[in-house]
């Protein structure tokens, strides 16, 4: 059986870049003679699967990736953007960034103007409100398109994602362990895929653990700081007030403990609170926030690698591929000032917990 000769080995034998062969097939920018007529020489000699060849030569797109993103003042986003642009430029291909503060309308916009480029593939992080499902389907079958970190609830095309959903289960058990339980989640937007991952997984961890959740303690945020400290406003106006507080990511936890000072309440001592992104604020904020780290510059790196596979003629069903998102214990969780007794409200002394250890007494 005659194996598939890819475009690596056309590499090796030419003694070229895979940046080098995939202009050539792709035509994306002009190669010089003597590297192309080299290309060309292997390409005949190891007999190159003509269908991808004349594929690639056929779509005559630009070396260009267009990529969308919903937010470009969320630094988890430049993360992203940073992995995507690192392989591109290593493969010979480069970026167009375009942001759309959430908004649908402008998502829309974007896109077409992408279109009109002729990007060899598109990597999209749909907004709050985007509309794009049915669209992008139809642009996939021209040019390749990986959304990243949410995709639409439909979407049966290529994906990176983080294991959101164990990530939040994560983070809920180790409030769990530290004896909380009464738990409030700030959830992302409902409608966002990894929203709804992240609040499956805070549930199945109150599930495992039989601890009741209030239908009050589940507030919706938007991913932003402002989401989150109105968020946080209501459910620590709450009586009983929530010990704990799962935000669904860094920004409405920032809004939260923004929130809890308001109130002159201390976290951990009064109010526990855990994120969701592992952004570099949280190290400098007091306490340095507990969260979940989820791999934003490889989720780029993964998506970009991807996108590029489709182009040089990668077929087959639509992957999506999960990374790992791991909790990192700081010093925003501590055990309730309640903990075992019930219908008292003198603050007991609060102990910092780490893996469900105690790692400090506090006053
Ligand atoms: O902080 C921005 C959030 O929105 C992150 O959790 C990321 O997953 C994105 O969806």
């Amino acid at each position: 059986m005659r194996t598939t000769i890819t475009m690596k080995q056309i590499a090796e034998h030419a003694q070229v870049s895979l940046g080098t062969v995939s202009h050539v097939v792709n035509g994306t920018v002009p190669v010089k003679k003597e590297l192309r007529q080299r290309v060309l020489t292997s390409i005949r000699v190891l007999k190159y699967q003509p269908s991808q060849l004349a594929r690639g030569l056929r779509r005559k797109s630009t070396n260009m990736l267009g990529m969308v993103i919903p937010d470009i003042t969320n630094p988890f986003f430049p993360a992203v953007v940073r992995g995507v642009e690192d392989v591109a430029f290593e493969e010979g291909y480069r970026l167009v960034l375009c942001n759309t503060d959430n908004d649908a309308a402008k998502e829309k916009a974007h896109l077409e103007q992408l279109r009109s480029y002729h990007p060899a593939g598109l990597l999209v992080i749909p907004a709050v409100e985007s509309t794009l499902s049915a669209d992008l389907r139809a642009a996939s079958e021209r040019n390749p398109v990986v959304f990243i970190d949410r995709c639409p609830a439909n979407w049966k095309g290529d994906a990176v994602l983080a294991a959101n959903e164990d990530g939040a289960f994560q983070a809920t058990s180790h409030l769990l362990e530290a004896g909380h339980t009464q738990l409030a989640v700030i959830a992302g937007p409902s409608h966002l895929t990894n929203a709804i991952e992240r609040l499956a997984g805070f549930r199945r961890a109150l599930l495992q653990y039989r601890i009741a959740l209030p239908s009050r303690y589940i507030q919706e945020g938007l991913f932003d700081r402002d989401s989150g400290y109105l968020s946080a406003m209501r459910l620590l106006a709450m009586q009983p007030r929530p010990t704990g507080i799962f935000a669904a990511n860094d920004l409405m936890a920032l809004g939260a403990l923004l929130a809890a000072k308001e109130l002159g309440l201390r976290c951990p001592k009064d109010v526990s609170i855990v994120g969701f992104d592992n952004l570099d604020f949280v190290l400098l904020i007091d306490p340095p926030l507990t969260t979940v780290s989820q791999p934003g510059y490889q989720l780029g790196v993964t998506a970009a690698q991807l996108v590029l596979e489709r182009i040089r003629g990668k077929e087959g069903p639509g992957q999506k591929v999960v990374l790992p998102a791991v909790l990192e214990i700081r010093a925003s969780v501590a055990t309730p000032y309640n903990a075992g007794r019930s219908g008292s409200n003198q603050p007991k002394r609060s102990r910092v917990v780490v893996r469900g250890k105690v790692a400090a007494e506090g006053g």
